[in-house]
């Protein structure tokens, strides 16, 4: 079974749906590691960023595989410097790149198919699975996002003021929603939960029971 979560960065996504993963039993997919990973590699050799074709040829190329949390990247445990600040300024012409989307959304569905799997990113319940049995839309307001994103730079010794965070989430969301293929959107079918004002064990909580009642409607569908 493929659960597609889908939503803008901040919405607390990745605590989320690693934590409903664990519940559930399934594995869970990283999407957004993977254009990371591809960036890192094309900063690190002064690859230019406006060349789609040296890109995607990264992304067929990098061995990459994920072990729980670690990423890897030809061997190497690259979890770290694929989440640097460096990164997610670049990361865009990646992202934007339809050549290196084909890859990777070739690589996402090759992973998931060894498994049950709560597969995290953009474009999960629109282009990669759109034939997940579950789609979930995680949507935060703005202001919240920032909030949350503040306190988790505060944890690693950047003070920054929300104001400075909601303006990052702008220019993101921009760039998420407009890219040419896999943009950022919510899959007719996907299930919009806001997570405002609620605990992470309260959202984890929330989505098991929408995975359960998909998995008891399923298996009470007529054959
Ligand atoms: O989830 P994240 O913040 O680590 O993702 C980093 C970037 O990768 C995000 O700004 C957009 C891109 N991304 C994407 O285009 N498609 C995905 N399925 C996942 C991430």
């Amino acid at each position: 079974m493929i659960v597609a979560i889908d939503g803008p960065a901040g919405a607390g996504k990745s605590t989320v749906t690693r934590k409903l993963a664990e519940r559930l039993g399934f594995m869970f997919l990283d999407t957004g590691a993977m254009y990371r990973a591809v960036t890192l590699v094309a900063l690190e050799n002064e690859i230019p960023l406006d060349d789609d074709r040296q890109l995607a040829d990264i992304a067929k190329t990098i061995e990459l595989h994920f072990e729980g949390d670690t990423v890897f990247i030809d061997g190497q445990d690259r979890s770290e410097e694929i989440r640097l600040p460096e990164v997610t300024r670049k990361i865009k012409s990646v992202a934007d790149a339809v050549a290196v989307r084909e890859h990777l959304v070739a690589l996402q569905r090759r992973i998931a198919s060894t498994g049950d799997f709560v597969c995290e990113g953009r474009d999960q319940g629109t282009v990669a699975f759109p034939q997940a049995e579950c789609k979930i839309f995680l949507t935060a307001s703005k202001r919240f996002r920032a909030i949350r994103r503040a306190l988790q730079l505060k944890e690693v010794g950047k003070d920054v003021t929300v104001e400075e965070v909601i303006s990052d989430i702008n220019v993101r969301d921009y760039n998420d929603e407009n890219r040419p293929v896999g943009r950022l959107m919510k899959a007719d079918d996907a299930i919009e939960v806001n997570t405002d004002n609620k605990s992470v064990e309260d959202v984890v909580a929330e989505l098991e029971r929408i995975v359960q009642d998909r998995i008891a409607s399923s298996s009470n569908a007529p054959a």
